[in-house]
């Protein structure tokens, strides 16, 4: 008998999450370690999960680990710079960026947060992580474009879209079609992505 939450019903992409996870919680345990994320240690060691069947490749991780740094200094200079952004996450995984970089800013009860991922990732990540009237988790594909109504309430305050290590998924023309529709909605974006910078005619 376990008391782990077990990782079930997950696709095989969704699956990649927890090998991002995985490296984030192995990076972590390094004294001159690129990042810091205890959580992901903490969540690794809550998942009833086979993690060492993850081979880490030391390219591969390395670029999980600068990105998931890069990734944060987006969002905290996108803060710093609009106290009243809205953040949100797409293809979050079990990332907890939110945490990591809103613990490094003052609580100014005014930025919103929201964490999007497919409705088995997100039913694991409520068993692990819990909302807050700042933070709120959405379950849904990203490319079922009705997930924009629920962030849509927050008129006129600057947006940032995270989309790290997703993009890759998608087929391209959905791809472009989900950021020209984020540009065309959410006039005050920001848009931080991996892949997307390398597609030809997007914005
Ligand atoms: C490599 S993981 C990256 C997770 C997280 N961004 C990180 O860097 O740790 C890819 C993530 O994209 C999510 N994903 C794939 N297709 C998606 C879609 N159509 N809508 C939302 N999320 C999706 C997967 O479920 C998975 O969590």
């Amino acid at each position: 008998m376990t008391d782990k939450i077990p990782a079930e019903a997950l696709s095989t992409v969704s699956e990649t999450m927890l090998a991002t996870l995985y490296s984030h919680a192995v990076e972590n345990r390094y004294p001159d370690a690129l990042i810091r994320d205890p959580r992901a240690e903490e969540l690794v060691a809550q998942i009833d999960y086979d993690f060492e069947r993850f081979q880490l490749n030391p390219t591969n991780h390395t670029a999980t680990c600068v990105r998931l740094r890069q990734f944060d200094r987006f969002a905290q200079a996108f803060l710093a710079a609009h106290p009243d952004g809205v953040v949100v996450h797409i293809g979050c995984g079990l990332d907890t960026r939110f945490e990591r970089v809103c613990s490094e800013l003052p609580d100014n009860s005014q930025m919103m947060w929201y964490d999007l991922d497919l409705p088995p990732v997100i039913e694991l990540r409520r068993k692990l992580l819990e909302e807050t009237p700042r933070y709120k988790m959405i379950a849904a594909s990203a490319l079922d474009l009705a997930w924009l109504d629920i962030v849509d309430v927050h008129p006129g305050k600057p947006f940032l879209f995270i989309a790290e290590g997703v993009f890759m998924y998608f087929p391209d023309a959905e791809m472009r079609r989900l950021v020209l529709v984020l540009r065309e909605r959410s006039p005050k974006r920001h848009m931080s992505a991996t892949y997307a910078a390398n597609m030809p005619g997007l914005p």
